[in-house]
């Protein structure tokens, strides 16, 4: 098997983020429905999960559904939640293979009960695994989150339980939805749109950026692998000289 990370460049990338856009276009364009350019995506979210495993990557964060996604035709919310059901379903024996743990981020209350109830049983089935960590965001917003951190501050703070002094960039991290995982190193966007589209700012403070041209559902292992070498030619210096 091929892998383009040696061990000291795993260590330098741990956790990649990926917002997959352009399902909805690469249908477009083949004069399909939307619902189709989804399913194609779903099945790359396969590929791209196996392949990530394989190049040592410990951490694969995945924006599968904004907050703000809502907004779109209930069809497509329902077409979109009835893939997730069933990429919920079906995975669960690969991912144990494969030693995948899975976790969610989100506002979980907005989703129908049943998808709550398969994404509750998929983290307690997968929560020993140790190759890789999915991390699926879904109904995610990242001021949102930022909102609830600082609520859940607020309350404590109140009960007296913390003292506004004792609240630091380390204390507000663990109040968020990532607080088991490390920051992503890499965030990498598809479809040639240059936006972050509110996902995981507070996260991505020191995150290396690419943007890649490819459509979601075109998006494969060459690609990816592509990514990590442009990324491991980079300089990352954290502000310092
Ligand atoms: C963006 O394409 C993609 C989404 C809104 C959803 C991402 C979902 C998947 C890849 C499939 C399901 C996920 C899992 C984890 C099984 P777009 O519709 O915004 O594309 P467009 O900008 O071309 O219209």
């Amino acid at each position: 098997m091929r892998t383009v990370l040696s061990n000291k460049e795993t260590q330098k990338l741990q956790h990649i983020a990926i917002i997959m856009d352009g399902n909805g276009r690469w249908a477009a364009k083949r004069g399909m429905p939307r619902s189709l350019g989804h399913k194609k995506g779903a099945e790359r979210v396969k590929e791209v999960v196996q392949a990530a495993g394989e190049l040592g990557v410990k951490y694969l964060t995945l924006f599968a559904f904004s907050t703000e996604n809502w907004q779109r035709s209930p069809d497509e919310v329902n077409d979109l939640m009835d893939l997730l059901r069933q990429y919920l379903k079906s995975e669960i024996t690969e991912l144990q293979e494969n030693g995948v743990r899975i976790m969610f981020i989100g506002e979980r209350e907005m989703l129908p009960a049943d998808i709550r109830a398969l994404m509750k049983q998929l983290e307690v089935e997968t929560q020993n695994n140790k190759k890789l960590t999915v991390c699926i965001a879904l109904s995610y917003g990242s001021r949102q989150e930022i909102v609830h951190a600082a609520r859940k501050l607020a309350t404590l703070a109140k009960r007296g339980d913390i003292k506004p002094d004792e609240i630091d960039t380390k204390v507000f991290a663990d109040m968020l939805y990532t607080q088991e995982i490390p920051d992503p190193d890499l965030v990498i966007r598809t479809s040639g749109e240059q936006r972050l589209s509110n996902y995981l700012l507070w996260q991505i403070a020191y995150a290396e950026l690419y943007f890649s041209e490819v459509l979601w559902p075109d998006f494969d292992r060459a690609e990816l692998e592509k990514i990590i070498e442009n990324y491991n030619k980079r300089e990352r210096r954290y502000g310092k000289a």
